[in-house]
């Protein structure tokens, strides 16, 4: 393994859903994952995954801007070359109207999702830049672009860090890093979802996170097959490019 495979890929919702999966899969496959989350990791047993021992994790609440400054400061002597953004705070409860959102509530979801994970790339765009090789990859969300009925904070949190992320290529485009925003054209069953969700209510029509994991993995291990940009995942694990808007 060459020095900058053994470099680490950080990856943000780690504790359960998408991150989840993609921490299990990208450890499994050999890859060195420093993993932030607010809960431990229940899943870091190295009797039943031997790949366990690959995984660092640190617990961080990305709402609290000042402990993201600390963690990306702790990183200044680690060597990262990749930043998978999965976290997310769906917001209180089941869908309800822009007018009915709490001032608490929209700084906990915007302060998750757009301001810590924007501090946390800002931070580490340092180490990801010079190699050369860095790559950012956002588990994006229809709502970036689509309005988001019932979810305004989750949609407007989504959307500030899609804008964030394309700011970042752009200035970075001619230095070779890579930026992906991934956006699922299907549901996933995830802790996050189940609790959004009726008790009765059926999931058949979901797909597994596992499927997010192994589209990831295929962007980070074939590097330059896949050039930088927003995609949408189809529910056979296929990239789309999506067209955005470039200028006006
Ligand atoms: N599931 C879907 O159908 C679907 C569809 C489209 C897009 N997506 C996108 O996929 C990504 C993952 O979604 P998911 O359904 O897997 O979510 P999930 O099951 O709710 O998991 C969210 C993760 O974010 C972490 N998190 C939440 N608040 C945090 C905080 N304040 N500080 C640090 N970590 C925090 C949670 O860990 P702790 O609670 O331990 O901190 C957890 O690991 C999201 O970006 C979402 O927009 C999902």
């Amino acid at each position: 393994m060459g020095e900058g495979e053994s470099a680490r890929i950080l990856v943000t919702g780690s504790s359960q859903g998408i991150g989840k999966a993609i921490v299990m899969r990208l450890a499994s496959r050999q890859h060195f994952v420093l993993a932030v989350s607010r809960s431990k990791l229940e899943y870091l047993d190295t009797s039943r995954y031997p790949w366990a021992d690959r995984v660092a994790w640190t617990s961080l609440d990305l709402s609290n801007a000042t402990a993201v400054e600390q963690y990306a400061a702790s990183l200044e002597n680690t060597s990262i070359r990749a930043l998978i953004l999965s976290a997310v705070d769906y917001g209180d409860g089941a869908r309800h109207g822009a007018s009915t959102i709490s001032t608490p509530e929209w700084q906990r979801v915007i302060g998750t999702n757009l301001v810590g994970q924007s501090i946390l790339v800002s931070r580490l765009l340092s180490k990801l830049v010079p190699t050369g090789l860095g790559l950012i990859v956002n588990v994006s969300s229809d709502v970036a672009v689509t309005p988001a009925t019932g979810r305004a904070a989750y949609g407007a949190s989504k959307a500030g860090l899609h804008a964030m992320l394309r700011a970042v290529e752009a200035e970075h485009r001619a230095d070779g890093l890579r930026v992906y925003q991934l956006i699922p054209t299907f549901q996933t069953v995830t802790e996050g979802i189940r609790r959004r969700r009726p008790a009765d209510f059926d999931f058949s029509s979901y797909a597994e996170p596992a499927l997010i994991a192994e589209v990831l993995e295929r962007i980070i291990a074939t590097p330059g097959q896949v050039t930088g940009g927003t995609y949408l995942i189809r529910r056979d694990g296929t990239l789309q490019p999506y067209d955005e808007v470039a200028s006006l």
